[in-house]
């Protein structure tokens, strides 16, 4: 009942439908996609695109490698059951999304999912680009998170803080379920027929950080120590604004380097080398140059997502078209 809802859900909705052809206008599936992984709008039939400047409510993303847009369309595949029979699926994707780290409220972050809601969706695929900390995790690996592990939303930053909507869900969600079994099930079942490896497809925690800022060693040992097996700045609001409106959540990393983990520098030992003038000088000068390498960047994690974006445009075009919501 939008009229239970703060104006702005209304006016949303409204600025959505008067854009829209009718058939698209109430989606099943609502998509989130992470830095680098907007190219499954490429992939959507009868496209309808809005920037997000055009939706009353939409804050303005501003990170390079995100779009701004909602992209509303159908995906299709044939059925698995019945070749014969095409399943066309009518979707919603955020093209880009908000981030806390921007300066964005946590309410804001999660605007665009509750307007999803909205509008009907019932399931929602949520991906990000995350950095490994599980030491099976190579860079390209796929990852279904089957919970998460989040400072921010435990001491401040919770979407839901505030007077609850209550026409959207309880003031007190249990979050212990959030992260739906059948959908990541859903998911290996199509990581299985297109033939995605097994050692590139797992499953795990996802420790949600504010960021801007890369962890430090420090921090990056804290999150596995605590159980933890990826690290990234997004996706956990939304999945508590989901799970809390009652939607279904797939959400997705994709590991786009290893976090470092590796030992620190030993300058006791490279002075001692020194002064035995023992050392060969590069040793000391190799190891800074092999750390400053291995430090975390943006560019690396946009190249890795358009190594593995058509892996991941496959997937949730395969779970969102074989999937009986
Ligand atoms: Cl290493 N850390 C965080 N916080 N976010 C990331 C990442 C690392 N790699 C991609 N996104």
């Amino acid at each position: 009942d939008l009229s239970a809802l703060p104006a702005q859900f209304g006016s949303a909705v409204e600025a959505i439908r008067k854009a829209l052809p009718k058939e698209l206008a109430s989606p099943q599936w609502g998509i989130i996609c992470g830095s680098g992984l907007s190219g499954l709008a490429s992939s959507l039939e009868d496209k309808v695109e809005l920037p997000y400047t055009d939706i009353p409510g939409f804050a303005e993303s501003t990170v390079e490698g995100h779009k701004s847009s909602l992209a509303f369309g159908f995906l299709s595949q044939a059925d698995e059951a019945d070749a014969a029979k095409v399943v066309r699926v009518p979707v919603v994707a955020c093209l880009g999304r908000f981030h806390t780290y921007e300066g964005h409220s946590a309410q804001a972050c999660v605007f665009p999912v509750r307007v999803m809601r909205c509008l009907g969706v019932s399931a929602v695929v949520v991906t990000n680009a995350a950095g490994g900390l599980h030491p099976d995790f190579e860079v390209g690996t796929i990852m279904a998170l089957h919970d998460h592990l989040s400072l921010p939303t435990l001491t401040s930053m919770n979407p839901l803080i505030g007077s609850n909507l209550s026409a959207l869900g309880p003031r007190f969600p249990p979050l212990s379920n959030a992260y739906d079994v059948e959908l990541r099930l859903s998911l290996f079942r199509a990581a299985h027929r297109l033939g995605i490896d097994d050692a590139s497809m797992q499953q795990g925690t996802y420790a949600y950080v504010l960021g801007p800022s890369y962890e430090s060693r420090a921090d990056a040992r804290f999150l596995k120590t605590v159980g933890a097996d990826a690290v990234g700045m997004s996706t956990v609001p939304e999945v508590i604004a989901a799970a809390h409106c009652g939607m279904r959540v797939l959400a997705i990393s994709l590991i786009t380097n290893k976090v470092v983990l590796s030992p620190y520098f030993d300058t006791r030992k490279a002075l001692n080398d020194e002064l035995r003038n023992s050392a060969k000088t590069t040793d000391a000068s190799e190891q800074i140059r092999a750390d400053k390498n291995e430090a975390a960047n943006h560019e690396e994690v946009l190249e890795v997502g358009r190594i593995r974006a058509e892996d991941m445009r496959k997937l949730v075009q395969s779970v969102v078209c074989q999937t009986v919501l």
